[in-house]
């Protein structure tokens, strides 16, 4: 069943088309991954489809439902979320604290006492559990990644997108990132990824769409798409790694 349809978005910033008329779905059940060289759109489309940017043209329908106008903070209690390239934690609470904030304003909808009992089983999730009480300055960027994952899935997501979530990683926390995201995908969570690191982006996904300069190139199973001649050509000279 498709959970995301996206329709001829185009997203402009002055006279930039950071999208240009993009179409997609995402199928409940998979995984996503969408590529693309640096500046390709990719976390355009993220925010256009997670709520944080209007869409100058196009549609957007998440379980049938037209969400094209709907505030962000309604699709995330509905059950979009999103991690971003740069963690963006609630500084001033705890780790735990940061967690029980999805719980209460996503789709856990639990009131305050509950959902900072709850959040510990996220950061458990995410192997936090033994910081929760710490105050965000504590964490390193692997933890505030991770953080950032048990935000995100404590708002019990049906569609999940992950901005980099790799980035900065070194490669042990990246084999265990890998395994997070599987089991991520086991709960029945639908996650379309951006990742820079091609491995990952092949290994992970079951469909993969490639944007250049704000346009679909290519899209398909990952072998295909990575030997689309579009594909290679929009990769050779920008700072893609074939790591
Ligand atoms: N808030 C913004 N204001 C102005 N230009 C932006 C903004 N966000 C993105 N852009 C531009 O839109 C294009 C796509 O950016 P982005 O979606 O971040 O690419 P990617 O995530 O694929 O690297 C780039 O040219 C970028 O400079
Ligand atoms: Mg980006």
């Amino acid at each position: 069943m498709t959970l995301l349809t996206f329709e001829n978005i185009h997203k402009r910033f002055g006279g930039v088309a950071a999208l240009g008329g993009v179409t997609g779905s995402v199928a409940e059940g998979e995984i996503l991954g969408l590529v693309g060289p640096n500046g390709s759109g990719k976390s355009t489309l993220i925010n256009v489809l997670s709520g944080f940017a209007e869409p100058n043209e196009g549609s957007i329908t998440f379980a049938d439902i037209d969400i094209t106008a709907t505030e962000a903070h309604h699709r995330f209690k509905e059950g979009i979320s999103r991690t971003y390239q740069i963690p963006r934690p609630f500084t001033r609470m705890t780790v735990r604290e940061n967690v029980a904030v999805s719980l209460i304003f996503g789709r856990a909808n639990l009131p305050p006492s509950e959902a900072i009992e709850r959040a510990l089983h996220w950061l458990d999730f995410a192997g936090l559990a033994g910081h929760a009480d710490l105050p965000i300055s504590e964490l390193n960027l692997h933890q505030l990644k991770y953080l950032e994952l048990s935000r995100a899935l404590a708002s019990e997501p049906r569609v999940l997108f992950l901005d980099e979530v790799l980035a900065g990683l070194n490669p042990t926390e990246i084999e265990e990132s890998i395994l997070m995201i599987r089991r991520i995908h086991e709960l029945g969570i639908s996650l379309v990824i951006v990742e820079h690191v091609l491995r990952v982006v092949n290994a992970l996904s079951t469909r993969i769409m490639a944007l250049n300069q704000g346009l679909v190139i290519a899209e398909g199973v990952p072998a295909d798409v990575m030997r689309d001649p579009e594909v290679v050509k929009a990769y050779l000279g920008s700072r893609w790694k074939h790591a």
